[in-house]
């Protein structure tokens, strides 16, 4: 069988990565998170203080910036997993803390951001056996790819699906912020003018609000197998 390019796309926090990862752990595929990416960039830009007081970016420091700063992924020996590395630093941990969850959709937005990174997205998928999710990997980052999926569920659903991620991690959260947040995401996401959130025409539509893990996880591998035999 030859390898494909496996799409996955859709909203804000709908476990598109948990079931991207268990696809590629399945069928020997690499896994990357490109929302990894751009969480990465934006704890750059906090780390160095590009936001200002008001909360709003300093987009031509973080453009100056960007040629020297290297977002990259390493695998961890004990979990096999990807951890993102920022500039040779594993970020895994602090990328997914609120703070950049609260500033990552401006810095997505920024077009000379996501020029890079999707040309960094593309080089990782050239020789295809590769399960990708974000949000735009099927309309922008991988058009051709063989199979494209777009996972939705309902905002509460998915806020209460943070909500217990980062609670179970020991966090101190409170879940009407995380509602907000994903709702304010799934908003500027959506409507920002570079590459929109979107389902592409080809994408298959999965709404897992009332789905288990293992049946998502099931639900894709049919789908994965049936677009690598075609
Ligand atoms: O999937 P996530 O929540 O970790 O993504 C973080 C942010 O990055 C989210 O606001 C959307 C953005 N993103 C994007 O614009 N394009 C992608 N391919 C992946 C993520």
């Amino acid at each position: 069988m030859p390898p494909i390019i496996v799409a996955i796309d859709g909203h804000s926090s709908c476990g598109k990565s948990t079931m991207a990862k268990q696809l590629a752990r399945r069928v020997g595929y690499i896994y990357v998170d490109t929302g990894a990416m751009y969480r990465a960039v934006t704890l750059y830009a906090l780390d160095h203080h590009l936001f200002r007081a008001d909360g709003s970016l300093c987009a031509d420091a973080l453009r100056q910036a960007m040629d020297g700063l290297c977002v990259d992924f390493v695998l961890d020996p004990s979990t096999s997993l990807p951890l993102t590395t920022l500039n040779g630093e594993v970020v895994e941990e602090r990328i997914r803390g609120m703070e950049v969850s609260a500033h990552v959709s401006p810095v997505a937005a920024l077009p000379f951001v996501r020029e890079a990174m999707t040309r960094q997205q593309q080089r990782m998928g050239r020789k295809k056996g590769i399960v990708m999710d974000g949000r735009d990997i099927g309309t922008v980052v991988f058009p051709n790819a063989e199979l494209k999926v777009f996972v939705t569920a309902s905002a509460e659903v998915r806020a209460r699906r943070r909500y217990d991620e980062l609670t179970a991690k020991g966090q101190q959260v409170d879940y009407d912020d995380i509602l907000r947040n994903v709702k304010e995401r799934d908003y500027i996401d959506s409507h920002r003018e570079v590459a929109p959130l979107r389902q592409a025409p080809d994408a298959l539509l999965l709404d897992n609000s009332h789905l288990s893990r293992e049946e998502q996880n099931d639900w894709l591998f049919a789908r994965f197998c049936e677009a690598a035999n075609r």
